[in-house]
Formats: C-alpha cells, structure tokens, sequence
C-alpha cells in the first residue's frame, strides 16, 4: 500500500496526533496574542521552499505548523479578535469538514450523492425561512459573502437586461462593502454604471438621492436595473431602510439585491427582525454564515425570491453530464451556480445547527447585540470619547476628540489610540473612515468574545487615550 492509502492504524494515528495539536490549540485561544503578524513580509520569505521531492515526518509537519506558522498571524479564532468581521471557526464545522473532505462526496449533482445533496438545500431552505422567503425561492452556498454578491448582480444582469447591457446603472450607499463594486467590473460594468448614493448621518443610504438619480439616469437614456442595499455594513453594522428601498425598487421596476453578509443572521433575533424588517422583499440576499453563524471562513450564501432566476442565469447543457433533476424540488447545485466541482459546504452549516439547534445561535447573536451597546455605553463614560456610530447591530464606531486639534491631527491621535490598543495585545480591532473622520470600530461577532474581554478591551481603550498628549 502506498503512503498516499495509510492503514486504518495510521489514518487513526494521523488524527489522534492532529487532535492533540488542534485541541491543545483551541484550549489555549484565551491565552494566546490577540495578533502576532508582525514581521511577516520576511516570515514569509523565510518559508520559500522548492517543490519537495521526498516526505518529511508528519509530527515534524505538525510541529511546524502549530508552533511555527500559525501563532504569527491575526488571532481571527480568539475571543480578543473584534476587527474588521469576525469569522469564528466552530469547532464542529472543523469535524464536518473532515467527514465531508474524507468521504469526498460531490454534492454539486444531486444524483451523485442525492441524500447529501438535500442535507446541503435543507440548509439553504433554512436559510430562506429567516429571511422570510416564500416557497420557490432557491440559493446555494459560496465561498463568502464576496461570490454572493458577485452572482447576484450577473443574475439580477441577465433578468433585467438586455444582452447587450452597458446601458444598465447600478446603484448602492458609500456604505457599501467593496466587494460590491468588485463584482460590478467582473459582471462587466465599468465604474461609471455604479452610482454611489450619499449616506446620511446614520450611514444609511439617502433614499431620496436615490429616487433622484434614477430618475436623471432614466432621462439620460440609461437603464437603471439594480439596488444593492445594506443589511448591516462592514464600517458601522449601519442598515439602510430596507422597506422603503423595496417600496422604491417596485415602483422603478429595479432588483433589489440586499447584502446582508454581515447582518443577517440578527434576523434569527427580536431586535435584528426589527431592524431588517423589509429584507423579506428583496430579490436576493447575501447572507454569510462564516459571520454570523460562527462557521469557518469559506462559507458565504447567495438567496434568490424567484429561484427559477438562478437557474435561468447558470444552467448550461454538456453531453458528458449526468441526468440532472426535473423536479421542482429537487436541486442541482451545478445548475444555479458558477460552480460545478467544488467541497460539501452543507455539511459544515448542517451539522452544527442539527447539534445545537438554532436557539443556541439565536441565543448567541443576542449576546454580541447586547455587547456591543454595552460597549457604546461605556465609552460614552469615557472622558473625550465621541461614538460616531451607535450599535444598529454589533458593531460601534467611536474616535477621541480633543479641544483645539484640526481633522489630521484628530485622525492621527486615533490611528496611535488604535496602535497603543493593539499592542497590548488582548484586543485587535481596526479602523475606517466615517464620513471622512478616522473612527476605531468594536465589531462583536465571534462566538468565543463575552463581557470579560470586551471589558478588558475597553479598559485598554480608557488607558490608552489618557496617556496620549
Ligand atoms: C457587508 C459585507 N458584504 C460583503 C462582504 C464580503 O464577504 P466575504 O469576505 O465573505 O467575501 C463582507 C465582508 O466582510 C461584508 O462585511
């Protein structure tokens, strides 16, 4: 048998080894640095390698990896991380994705492997029902939030336009995450057909300019098609007013695609329904679970109201295919979506909800909502500390304001309370720009952050400004 077919005793043997690094790993989050990249340009350099002709010893791999490589980054798994959007990692997606990677199943055709393949539309029906989606929607899972949102403007482009359809104008916020105007080139559509609508002192976008630039578009002789809201953006967890952008998309006959990467699992909460409350009506959503459902990175989703669109934009015919399904309840996933092989995604969002139930997810976003006000409360204690952006979901914005410092200054005094945080390594967050002024965000999302830590956080932050000058 060749090392590439190991025995049962050294397939075990592999895991048991791998278990004791991974576990001894996530044992010791709390402890560890909550980033270590530094230096990792010539890191990385250092670990140029040619193409091995011969194996080393997997325990040898093993150290490598848990000692050397993987403590010198961002510490995305640990509870200290509130930058950018948290990813979580639950540890029983990693356990899914092992069954899932070592019975490599291929989901992508329903014959193939049809009891795996409805575990995997289980979940996006799932999905369907917190957004509120009727019967007859339909969606897949990607990679990220990035992919979905690409797919749904490629297919809101070939169900409002014409082939040739450079005439088409898209519209979003300057709150808008910039995977949106990515997807816009790769869909074909240079900058000038993406209109960025003004957001208003809640970074929600402003709804008349939005109504306004349709209208000016339309008598230029443009094709106004596609609206992509936020639901809950990236800089501030800002969620535009959703229903009165889906009165407005009926009315001019637009799509309405909602990018809820961020935000959208708060709708399994009473205040996150609230918030999102007209998302139900959007033609498609993004939602990603490798936010806020805690999964690992590489599991995003696309949800399209009138399923029959995806299929109309991605199906394809090719002689060497199996027979795909004619039922209108069974899915294959190669037929909606850009991709034919690809991993079992399912299984990584299936096997975590059927084990905890959703309750414990809506239980836990709960938690990160209800932190992340008490740390707009506490900051607002905080001697010269201005919130540039209350909670609308988990996410607050904040920057130090002193007497007689111009706008520069300000930025600057911010990027060093920034700096003087993070090094002291409990806590990583990040920055952005809020209409212009430098801001610090606390982003809660991972399932591992609770009170303690933000706490300690927030008292680094306390610290930290009262010895800037
Ligand atoms: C609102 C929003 N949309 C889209 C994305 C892109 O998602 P992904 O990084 O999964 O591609 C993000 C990522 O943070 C996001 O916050």
């Amino acid at each position: 048998m060749s090392d590439l077919e190991p025995s049962p005793e050294r397939m075990r043997e592999l895991l048991r080894l791998a278990t004791n690094r991974i576990v001894g790993h996530i044992d010791s989050l709390p402890g560890q640095p909550a980033q270590a990249a530094e230096g990792g340009a010539a890191f990385a350099r250092s670990l140029r390698e040619p193409l091995p002709e011969k194996g080393e010893t997997y325990e040898a791999l093993l150290d490598f990896l848990f000692e050397k490589v993987i403590p010198r980054s961002f510490n995305t798994a640990g509870p200290g991380y509130m930058a950018y959007i948290p990813g979580g990692g639950l540890f029983d997606s990693a356990v899914a994705d092992l069954i899932a990677t070592a019975t490599n199943r291929y989901t992508g055709v329903f014959l193939a492997a049809p009891g795996l393949a409805q575990l995997e539309a289980n979940v996006v029906r799932w999905f369907c029902d917190i957004v509120g989606y009727p019967e007859g929607a339909q969606g897949f899972l990607t990679t990220g939030g990035s992919l979905a949102n690409l797919t749904a403007i490629v297919t809101a482009r070939c169900e409002r336009l014409p082939t040739d359809f450079l005439k088409g104008v898209i519209y979003t916020s300057d709150q808008a995450h910039h995977s949106v105007r990515r997807a816009s080139r790769i869909a074909g559509f240079p900058p000038e057909s993406v209109r960025v609508i003004p957001s208003d002192p809640s970074y929600r976008i402003e709804t008349g300019r939005l109504r306004e630039e349709i209208g000016r578009d339309r008598d230029r002789g443009l094709l106004p098609f596609l609206v992509v809201a936020n639901g809950g953006t990236t800089n501030s967890g800002a969620v535009d007013d959703l229903a009165a952008i889906a009165d407005l998309a009926r009315a001019e006959g637009l799509w309405l695609h909602v990018d809820a990467a961020y935000g959208g699992f708060f709708l399994l909460t009473e205040s996150g329904r609230s918030v999102l409350s007209g998302i139900e009506r959007a033609d498609s959503v993004t939602l990603d679970p490798h936010k806020g459902l805690f999964l690992p990175y590489g599991t995003g989703s696309l949800l399209v109201r009138d399923g029959g669109a995806l299929k109309r934009t991605h199906a394809v015919q090719a002689d060497y295919m199996p027979k795909l399904q004619e039922d209108a309840d069974l899915v294959d996933f190669c037929e909606i979506s850009p991709e034919l092989s690809r991993d079992f995604r399912g299984l990584r969002v299936w096997l975590p909800v059927k084990m905890h139930g959703i309750a414990a997810f809506r239980s836990a976003l709960d938690e990160k909502l209800a932190l992340a006000r008490h740390a707009a409360s506490v900051l607002r204690t905080f001697e010269g500390v201005e919130i540039l952006a209350p909670p609308q979901l988990s996410i607050v914005a904040f920057r130090l304001v002193r007497a007689g410092l111009g706008p520069e200054e300000l930025d600057r005094l911010n990027e060093r309370l920034l700096e003087g945080v993070n090094a002291r390594k409990r806590v990583f967050l990040t920055g952005t720009k809020l209409h212009g002024r430098f801001a610090i965000r606390i982003c809660v999302l991972s399932f591992r952050t609770h009170q303690d830590r933000l706490d300690e956080g927030l008292e680094a932050i306390r610290d930290v400004a009262s010895t800037l000058p």
